[in-house]
């Protein structure tokens, strides 16, 4: 019986995947990187600083900066990032997203979040609805992040709930490797080739309705 859903934030509640890849990109240039929306996908889901080493081993400049150096980078695509976020408002969540978490409360279902990004939390309340979660996963308590199954097991916990007991929905791959490692049934939202490990996978938010993934998870 499903009793809990455990959120992915970008690409998934709202369309702040796309102002992670502009911010990357931004810096990316700068550092003379050829940065593209397929390598992209590969950065979705990934912490900032897991994302800063795969654009340089894009690069062949695994080598060129010292940690510090390397945390000036980040800190520069994040400093463009929260510029980009400032313009994020309730129309921003995705399509039908809204009546989705409406649905889930409606059915007393508890709401977790399990980001990677810092973000999260001000991105929340700039969508109007934070007050609608019940726990969000700290991203800086995490020994590892997505693919590893600890921000979903984390989510899972903080509802208290079983990892059986979830949903867990992604639109990253390395995020749905979090999930089914988790053992929670994964939600997918992406392309059918990005989400073919998904429990269930459909090609957009505007898709996903409860009585269709609580039919296929409580199965
Ligand atoms: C994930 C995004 O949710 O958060 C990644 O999919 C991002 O693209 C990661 O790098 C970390 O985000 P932040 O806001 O902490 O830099
Ligand atoms: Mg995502």
């Amino acid at each position: 019986m499903i009793k809990g859903f455990i959120f992915d934030l970008d690409g998934v509640l709202t369309d702040t995947a796309e102002y992670h890849y502009l911010a990357w990109k931004k810096l990316a240039d700068r550092l003379g990187i050829q940065l593209d929306r397929k390598m992209n996908e590969q950065l979705k889901g990934i912490s900032r600083m897991d994302s800063l080493d795969r654009i340089l081993a894009i690069g062949n400049q695994m080598d060129r900066y010292t940690l510090e150096e390397k945390e000036k980078l980040a800190d520069e695509k994040n400093e463009d990032y929260k510029e980009l976020i400032l313009e994020v408002t309730p129309n921003d969540l995705l399509p039908g997203i809204a009546n989705l978490l409406a649905d889930l409360r409606a059915k007393d279902i508890r709401l977790a979040l399990a980001s990677a990004s810092k973000n999260g939390p001000v991105i929340m309340e700039r969508l109007g609805i934070a007050d609608m979660f019940d726990t969000v996963v700290d991203p800086a308590t995490l020994a590892k992040g997505k693919p590893d199954p600890e921000i979903f097991i984390k989510g899972a916990q903080q509802l208290k709930l079983k990892p059986i007991e979830c949903v867990g929905v992604e639109d990253a791959q390395a995020g749905i490797e979090s999930i089914n490692a988790a053992g929670i049934f994964s939600v997918g939202v992406g392309t059918k080739e990005m989400m073919k490990e998904a429990d269930y996978a459909v090609t957009s938010t505007q898709e996903l309705k409860l009585e269709e993934i609580l039919k296929r998870a409580n199965q």
